[in-house]
């Protein structure tokens, strides 16, 4: 186990430092001598412990230590490694009382993959330097548990120290000892997602799980919006979330959701595998999503508002900048009525696997958010010709006329499979535009302007669809 001893005094922390190496090995325990000093080692480095000298001086070269400094490093420690345990040394003589009232109340977490709570800060006397060191002793005895712990990762990886504790967390909560890792595609979040396969001593696989590893703070963002939200959805319309993993790695955490492992084919594969099952996917589609139309209610808003749910004003301004879109302002004043509700945010053909029975599932829960619910339905049937992963064969086979039939009169298209999903969207979709086909087409608008921000879209057919729209939006004005 690493571990940083944070102490100007050269003679205490030369003795406590070799103390510390022949419990956790010398070349683990690393010091900083000062403020500026520890910041950089929190900052560049892992640490399983934190030993931190309340009076320090700022940087290394200064003489004026000072508690402040300490509390300084206290907030670094916070702020960059918020999953790391910390212990303070004080020299001033503290109530006993008070010290053990820290010790065994603090908040705690389990840092180690146990189960159990262990308190985040801690508080020793310099004069009681025995008890620190049993403690250490303790937490050492709890990390070869963990480095006993074996990541099998396929070749070609590359996964991070701070990752990589939190694959072996997530193994010993499950109570294994092997953890087969596999990255997924996609990634196109700041989480890496890895497929798991825990396995106990005996060899049996024990749990499959897909991991979300990434930063605490983001990743509790998506745990909240799951609990609230994606669990008011049917059973079998999202998969389970197995844990949240918050301590015990720096600031990297993990969210394990149970593998669909039935569930071999997205979405997206439907467009080009079987596109006759399109019509009916979309219908169960929305027919998962039902709880979340049923709790929508009708706003009317600007069409800015509308867009900002999509595209920021700063983000528009530049686009202004490269595209002809000199009347947006005027035309985004437009009221429309909308459906508001819950919705996923990012409902393209790749966050949504399918059951060899033909039973969707959705995924990806970063963006839940409410907001306008039918940008989902139309995320869903505009993002095939935008999303890289099905663009190119779409745009082979369709130009913007095309699109744009399917959007009007989805059942005068020529292509009878598109022509049912399309169908199926706009079931779906006209449960949310209040009647109104001003809102359909600012919704479309939306979207198509986002798309414009993208590299890799086609920006011919997303202006083509933005003018379509503003033109039809114009004639409800008269
Ligand atoms: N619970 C799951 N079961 C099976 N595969 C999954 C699961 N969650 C994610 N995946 C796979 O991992 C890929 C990336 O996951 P996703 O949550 O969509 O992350 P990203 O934010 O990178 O898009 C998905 O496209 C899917 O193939
Ligand atoms: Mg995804």
């Amino acid at each position: 186990m690493k571990i940083l001893v944070i102490d100007d005094e050269d003679q205490f922390a030369g003795e406590l430092i070799s103390e510390l190496g022949e419990i956790v090995g010398s070349g683990n325990v690393m010091r900083a001598a000062s403020r500026d000093s520890a910041e950089r080692m929190i900052r560049e480095q892992f640490f399983d412990l934190f030993i931190v000298d309340l009076k320090i001086p700022p940087t290394d070269d200064s003489i004026d230590a000072n508690v402040s400094h300490g509390e300084a490093v206290f907030g670094y420690c916070r702020e960059l490694a918020q999953g790391t345990p910390i212990c303070f040394l004080t020299g001033s003589s503290t109530e006993p009382f008070v010290t053990r009232l820290l010790n065994e109340h603090s908040i705690a977490a389990d840092y180690w993959g146990t189960e159990a709570a262990h308190a985040g800060v801690k508080v020793y006397r310099k004069l009681d330097l025995a008890d620190l060191l049993a403690h250490v002793k303790q937490l050492q005895s709890l990390f070869e548990g963990l480095q006993n712990i074996e990541i099998r990762e396929a070749t070609g990886q590359s996964i991070s120290p701070d990752q990589k504790r939190v694959l072996k967390l997530f193994t010993r909560r499950m109570k294994g000892v092997v953890c087969e890792v596999t990255q997924l595609k996609g990634g196109m979040s700041d989480a890496s997602v890895y497929k798991l396969g825990v396995f106990n001593g005996a060899g049996r696989c024990t749990n499959q799980a897909v991991g979300r590893i990434g930063p605490v703070n983001s990743l509790a963002d998506e745990v909240r919006k799951f609990d609230t939200n994606v669990t008011a959805l049917g059973v079998g319309a999202f998969p389970t979330r197995i844990c949240f993993l918050t301590h015990g790695a720096k600031s990297t955490g993990g969210i394990f959701y149970r593998l669909a492992n039935e569930h071999v084919d997205c979405f997206a594969d439907f467009l080009v595998k079987c596109p006759e099952q399109l019509g009916v996917l979309s219908l169960k589609m929305r027919d998962l999503f039902e709880p979340w139309i049923d709790g929508g209610y009708q706003r009317r808003i600007a069409i800015s508002d509308l867009r900002r749910q999509l595209l920021e004003d700063k983000v528009l301004e530049s686009l202004m900048a490269s595209f002809p879109l000199e009347w947006i302002h005027a035309f985004e004043k437009i009221e429309v009525n909308v459906v508001w509700g819950k919705k996923h945010g990012d409902l393209h053909g790749g966050n949504i696997l399918v059951s060899p029975a033909g039973d969707p599932l959705v995924i990806d829960f970063g963006d839940v958010d409410d907001g306008a619910i039918a940008f989902d339905p139309i995320t869903l049937c505009l993002s095939p010709f935008f999303h890289p992963q099905t663009s190119e064969s779409m745009l082979g086979r369709f130009n913007a006329d095309d699109v744009i039939t399917l959007l009007v009169t989805p059942s005068e298209h020529r292509d009878k499979d598109f022509s049912e999903f399309f169908g199926g969207c706009k079931i779906w979709i006209d449960q949310l535009i209040c009647q109104s086909p001003r809102t359909y087409f600012a919704l479309i608008y939306c979207f198509c302007l986002r798309q414009l921000k993208y590299g890799d879209t086609d920006k011919n057919l997303a202006q083509a669809l933005i003018d379509f729209s503003k033109r039809e939006i114009d004639e409800t004005l008269t």
